[in-house]
């Protein structure tokens, strides 16, 4: 039985892997350590709250002591490290928490992994420890018309974000290197899917669309995401900690490059289709509405996946189109879902980040 520490598994991403994780492996023992900041929701799991191989812990990765106590209580010999602030417009309003919870807090994690594995644990039981560490393909900065993120390509980070999720990959890397502590790290591109919070893109304009709200789109509309359903990352990420080599590092991306203003265009095409014109007749395009671009707004993001597909067999099995009407019909489906994260603190914030805009 493999226990495993599963930070942020309360939000988008991590709620996900939860639930896969228990669904195909039911013998491992999961403890979910998440602080429940706005975008953590234990909603996301009522599901499987129950599961006697399940265990929720409200905390934060910064509380290095909390952190210390989970390891020797539940005897942690896994980590996937997903517990981060991730939205990139936030990071430019409020870098401070970016640093906080991204950085220390990863740093705590590696230094109670340090403690538990290095020091305490002999031969075969410290060969079976890994911490993976999930991170994003922002790390390597904006590419231009042409090319694709490699493992190898320089880091070059240009928002808060991604500055401080690069400052940690250092870190884990470091952790590898200087104390051989079984680190992996992955750099994944752009997710979509179910109980993803509706401040990222693709939620946000599902539930303005369907409110029949102004759609936001950045400058010109034609900075470049490479976009993945996310239970295939949540598969690439089981993957890599099974049959990746320690201390390496994969890319993981779904070959599936959209401009933003596509995006928007077929998400107001499926809701036509599936709930009827607006009230008034018209298509839900003619609510796109360009807006002030992002500071430091990164054009383009794509990845080469060619080391996890040759080395790990993984392939992305959801194509765009279908993973984008699954997402719509989840959300679609999940109405009290989407008004229970949209409260009142949603809504101050999405006045003070686009009210300005216009
Ligand atoms: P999210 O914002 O939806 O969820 C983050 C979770 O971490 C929340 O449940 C939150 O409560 C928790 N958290 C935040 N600070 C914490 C702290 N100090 N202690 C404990 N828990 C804390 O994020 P997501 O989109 O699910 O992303 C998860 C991870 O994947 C992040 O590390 C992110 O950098 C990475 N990633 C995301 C994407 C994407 O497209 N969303 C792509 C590549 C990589
Ligand atoms: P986002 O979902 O925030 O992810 P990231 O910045 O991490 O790639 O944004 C995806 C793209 O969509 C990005 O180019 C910014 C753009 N965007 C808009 O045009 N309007 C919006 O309201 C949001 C949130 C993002």
């Amino acid at each position: 039985m493999k226990h495993v520490l599963i930070t942020g598994g309360c939000g988008f991403i991590g709620s996900n892997f939860v639930r896969h994780t228990l669904k195909n492996f039911p013998d491992y023992k999961i403890v979910n350590l998440d602080k429940l900041t706005y975008a953590g929701n234990p909603g996301n799991l009522t599901d499987i709250e129950k599961n006697s191989n399940y265990r929720f812990v409200k905390g934060d990765i910064v509380d290095a002591a909390l952190v210390g106590r989970i390891f020797a209580e539940e005897n942690i010999d896994t980590v996937v490290h997903f517990a981060a602030e991730s939205h990139v417009d936030r990071s430019i309003t409020g870098p401070a928490e970016f640093v906080q919870t991204n950085i220390v807090g990863t740093f705590n994690l590696l230094e109670a992994a340090r403690e538990a594995w290095l020091n305490d644990k002999a031969g075969e039981s410290k060969n079976a420890c890994r911490f993976l560490h999930v991170s994003t393909d922002e790390v390597y900065g904006s590419l231009g018309e042409t090319g694709a993120f490699q493992e190898t390509t320089p880091y070059d980070p240009r928002s808060p974000y991604s500055a401080s999720k690069a400052s940690s990959d250092h870190l884990v890397s470091a952790y590898f290197h200087t104390y051989g502590l079984p680190t992996l790290i992955t750099n994944c591109s752009n997710n979509y899917g179910p109980y993803q919070f509706p401040e990222k893109l693709i939620p946000l304009v599902i539930n303005n669309a369907l409110q029949g709200k102004a759609l936001p789109v950045y400058g010109d509309g034609k900075n470049v995401r490479d976009w993945l359903y996310v239970i295939d990352h949540c598969q690439a990420i089981l993957t890599v900690l099974q049959k990746g080599r320690i201390g390496e590092t994969y890319n993981i991306g779904g070959n599936s490059e959209k401009q933003n203003i596509e995006i928007v265009n077929l998400i107001c095409d499926i809701l036509d289709e599936k709930v009827g014109l607006l009230p008034g007749g018209e298509k839900r395009r003619s609510l796109i509405t360009y807006v002030k671009d992002r500071a430091g707004h990164d054009r383009r993001y794509a990845i080469d996946a060619t080391k996890i597909r040759t080395e790990l067999g993984w392939l992305p099995k959801v194509n765009f189109k279908d993973g984008m009407r699954k997402t719509v019909e989840w959300y679609l489906d999940h109405k009290p879902w989407i008004a229970s994260v949209t409260d009142g603190s949603y809504r101050e914030y999405y006045e003070k980040m686009y009210n300005n805009r216009r």
